[in-house]
Parts: C-alpha cells; structure tokens; sequence
C-alpha cells in the first residue's frame, strides 16, 4: 500500500478478516471504530477524496464508496449473527419445564389478632388518633395507683393481678419504683393513659393495642389477651364526642350502618361518669350471631369520661382539660367479626386453624378497600 494508492482489495480482506474472528459485540465494535469510525482507515480514504482531481475521483471514488459499503454490511451480518447467538444461548439456558407442578401458595399468615390491630389503627388513624405504647411489666402507680385504684380498692382483687416476686426492679422512671411495691404485669391497657398523660401535653387523641393479663383461663379467657385502650384529652370533651366516637368505630369495624349501641351506667375507678357499651345483635339461620339490629345485646365496651383525680394524678389541671377513655377486648372483637368460637385457639399456634382464618399478607386493611377484606 502505497501513500497515494492504498490497496484496497487488501485493506477490505484485512477487515473483514477481523469482522470474521471478532469474538463478541464488543469486540466487533472495536473493528467498527476501527473501519468506520471518526477517525476510522475507511473514513481517512473517504476524506481522501476531496484532495483529488476529478479525473482521479472518478476512478478511486467508486473504489473506497464500494469499500464503505462492503465493510458496512460485513458488520450488519456478523452483528445479526451475533445477537442471534447470545439470544440461543438466552433461550437454552432459561428452559422452561411447562409439565412441572404450580408452586406451592406461600406459607405463613397473618394472625387475626394482628388483623385486628391494623384494622384499628387504620380506623382511628382516620379519626386523627395516633397509636401509643406502653410496658408490658408495669409498676403498682400506672397499673393501679394513678389510675384511682388504691391499695384498698376491690378493683384490685377483681384484676386477678399476676405479681412479680417482690423486690425486684425490673425497670426504672416511675414514682413507684423504690416504694418496694411489686412489679406486676399489667392486667388492661388502661396505664398507657397515665403513660401518656405524664409524657405528652393535651390535647391528646391515642389508642393503645397490646396485650395484658389476668389470672383466668376458660373458653372466653386466657392469661394472656389483647385490649385496645383509646383516650382523648382536651378542652369540653362531652360524652356526646364519646357516643359519636364508638359510634364511627364500630360502624367502621363491623362494616355496617345498622349498628346499634346501648350505653349502659357502669363503674369505673378511673371514669366517671362509666358506661358499659352493648352492641346489638341478631341470631341468623345457622345459629350465628350477626352484628346490627337491636334483637339482642352483648357487652362490647367499657368507657367514660377521664376521672378528675385520675387527671390530677398525671398533674394536669382537671378545670382546664377534660377527655374520654374507653377500653375493649381485641380478641374478642376478632371473635365477633371472623367467628370464631374458641379463644384458646388464638394461642395454641395450630397451623391448621391459622390456614383457615388467618390473612394473606398482601390483605392489608384500608378504609377504601375495606378494613376486613
Ligand atoms: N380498663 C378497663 C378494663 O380492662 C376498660 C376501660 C378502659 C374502661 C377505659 C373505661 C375506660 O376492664
């Protein structure tokens, strides 16, 4: 190849040896670039062109046009060629065996206990509550104390309290701790009030979910079950902002208009006024009992307003703000809505019982969807 007259016939032999061998995209790539590229040997003998005579362009135009073309299509084939075996190679590796089984549907579930929980946390949320939490081993003040429960009161032996050996210090921060009262574990959810109350200035819009003890075992009892407390604060709470409230819930949890309540005068320590809550119910042809109507009642709540000295307690002032609390079983709620019969069941962790009445985990509750899909 000499400086004016390259040789053609060998460059397109050298090129489209190296298109022949290159090894994969990239490499091909590389002999693009090479060929054709800015600065490519193909492009410099196009620009070539412009420094010549006509005559001369006449005949060596042709030449390295037929050049560019030649090498152009040489790489659109071995590029074909190539994608075409990565896209084999693709197809063989990811066979697709059409005569194996389906997969197994996935396992585990989500307890209805939990179910319940989000329902109600999704339901108050909407009501503008925020969720609150509190310990599980509790001092004699919360549980009992500050919640005008005193020593004496027969409240205290109607909790069936577990008690922790005395002496011990389980945990610290509390105005009971050092008086060498036991530890206990909390019997409601009632202490998350005064948790909350010394910890969070009104107004004040909380549920708090979780579990609780009693010394109790039977069908409808277990030593370890679940409440759900609600509390709001502020200035002129009435009971009327009361009923509206568990009014919306239930209608909301049960997923129906028809649900009636009856507010029953009650006692307790730390309400007052108290008022038992029923909710309606009728019995269907198979025997089941049916949320709505006013057929028969069961109790579903307990609820009034914040007692003063319970206010007084977490040093609030009981003239400025005032507030409702009401506080329900959750398993009990998961009972009456998915029907089952037996809450011992919720504990015994059989598979069998969880397939047929737990929740998908993709099943979460949503006011427009339906807390109880
Ligand atoms: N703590 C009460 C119980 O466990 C329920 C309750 C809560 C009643 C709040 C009134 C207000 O029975």
């Amino acid at each position: 190849m000499t400086e004016d007259k390259p040789d053609i016939p060998q460059l397109k032999e050298d090129l489209c040896a190296a298109i022949d061998v290159a090894a994969g995209l990239e490499g091909l790539e590389a002999v693009r670039v090479h060929a054709l590229g800015k600065n490519g040997v193909v492009t410099q003998l196009l620009k070539t062109l412009g420094g010549m005579s006509p005559e001369e362009r006449q005949t060596e135009a042709p030449k390295i046009q037929g050049l560019r073309h030649d090498i152009s299509a040489a790489l659109d084939e071995k590029r074909a060629a190539l994608e075409e075996a990565v896209l084999q190679e693709r197809l063989a590796s990811e066979v697709q065996d059409m005569s194996l089984p389906p997969p197994e549907p996935l396992m585990g579930s989500i307890h209805p206990v939990s179910q319940v929980m989000d329902e109600l946390a999704e339901i108050f949320a909407d009501l503008g509550f925020a969720v609150a939490t509190g310990p599980e081993i509790e001092d004699d003040w919360h549980n009992f104390t500050a919640l005008n429960i005193p020593e004496s009161h027969p409240a205290r032996a109607m909790h069936d309290t577990f008690y922790f050996p005395s002496g011990q210090q389980l945990h610290s921060g509390s105005p009971a701790n050092g008086d060498g009262a036991p530890m206990l574990l909390r019997t409601h959810t009632s202490p998350v009030q005064i948790r909350t109350m010394t910890s969070q200035e009104p107004p004040i819009r909380i549920i708090a979910p979780g579990r609780t003890y009693r010394s109790d075992s039977d069908a409808t009892h277990t030593p370890m079950f679940h409440q759900i407390e609600g509390l709001v604060i502020d200035r002129d709470i009435t009971m009327g902002h009361l009923k509206w409230t568990l009014e919306t819930f239930l209608k909301a949890f049960f997923e129906r208009d028809d649900v009636v309540l009856r507010f029953r005068p009650s006692y307790f320590p730390f309400t007052e006024p108290s008022a038992e809550v029923d909710v309606g119910y009728s019995i269907d042809d198979k025997g089941r009992q049916v949320i709505g109507g006013a057929d028969h009642w069961m109790e579903v709540l307990g609820s009034g307003m914040v007692n003063r000295r319970v206010i007084a307690a977490c040093d609030l002032d009981p003239d400025t703000w005032q507030g409702f609390a009401f506080g329900t079983g959750v398993d009990r709620l998961a009972m009456l809505k998915y029907g089952m019969d037996d809450l011992r069941a919720f504990f015994d962790g059989d598979l069998r019982w969880l397939r047929h009445y737990g929740f998908s985990a993709l099943d979460v509750p949503t006011l427009s969807a339906g807390v109880g899909a």
